[in-house]
């Protein structure tokens, strides 16, 4: 029978819980995920009150406000504040997401809880280590490929070619998705997971891209593509609606229909 074992310091402890704002009346708590690489302690569960009144309505500006107000030592990543830059994607409530496009009144009452984006190493309190999402992101050159002579002007498509790339190059590889997947978890060192291979078909249906071959080649893996099971975490994840999983089974189609 299989056996696990959690890595080391992988158990989190109750952590402490900070001051409620003098004088609020409007208070939201929060318990968030801390860890230090540096202090050699466990992970730990902060609890922590905001005012409201005082705050804007995003998860975002709770972050923000407790950084600001509370605690300046926690840390969480954050760029654009309006789900364009995919760096606030963290675990709220049991479910990946962006703290910036997610109303603190959208999580369901009671306290809110948030961790990092799960089944990645962590870096400290709510950033993971997306060095290896990124390299496999690489791995599929997401950039045009083309072998005739360039085009004086630019590479010219038809109404109707760009609209295939609609629902795919919205992606903003915030890693939701990926980071949601069971078969990622347990194989996220040779599955490329949603994110990726929702790239990897956005480049194979450009009209303007002449290596549909070499591209079909390098994910043609017993690991790499097919380790998808089509469970569709990934597609009810995604904060920006998008569907990896249905890319997924349209590159298993083109596998198929080049052998028959
Ligand atoms: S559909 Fe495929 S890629 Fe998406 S969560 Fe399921 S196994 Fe992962
Ligand atoms: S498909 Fe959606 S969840 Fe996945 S990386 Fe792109 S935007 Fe994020
Ligand atoms: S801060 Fe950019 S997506 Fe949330």
């Amino acid at each position: 029978m299989a056996q696990f074992t959690l890595p080391k310091n992988s158990k989190y402890t109750e952590g402490k819980s900070w001051p409620k704002p003098a004088g609020a009346t409007n208070l939201q708590e929060f318990r968030i995920y801390r860890w230090n690489p540096d202090d050699g302690a466990n992970p730990r569960i902060d609890t922590y009150y905001v005012d409201r009144d005082d705050c804007g309505p995003m998860v975002l500006d709770a972050l923000i406000w407790i950084k600001n107000n509370v605690d300046s030592t926690l840390v969480f990543r954050r760029s654009c504040r309006e789900g364009i830059c995919g760096s606030c994607a963290m675990n709220i409530m049991g479910g990946n997401t962006l703290a910036c496009t997610l109303g603190i009144d959208d999580c369901d009452g009671g306290a809110i809880k948030i961790y990092p984006l799960p089944h990645m190493p962590v870096l400290k309190d709510l950033v993971p280590d997306l060095t290896s999402f990124f390299a496999q992101h690489a791995s599929i050159e997401p950039w045009l490929h083309t072998q005739t002579a360039e085009p004086e002007t630019e590479w010219r498509q038809t109404p109707e070619e760009r609209q295939q790339l609609d629902g795919l190059y919205e992606c903003i590889l915030c890693a939701c998705c990926t980071t949601s997947c069971p078969s990622y978890w347990w194989n996220g060192d040779r599955f490329l997971g949603p994110a990726a291979l929702l790239q990897a078909y956005r480049w194979l249906i450009d009209s303007r891209d002449e290596s549909t071959g070499e591209r079909l080649d390098n994910l043609h893996d017993p690991f790499r593509l097919y380790r998808c099971h089509t469970i569709m975490n990934c597609a009810n994840t995604c904060p920006k609606g998008l569907n990896p999983a249905k890319a997924i089974a349209e590159i298993k189609k083109m596998m198929i229909a080049r052998v028959v």
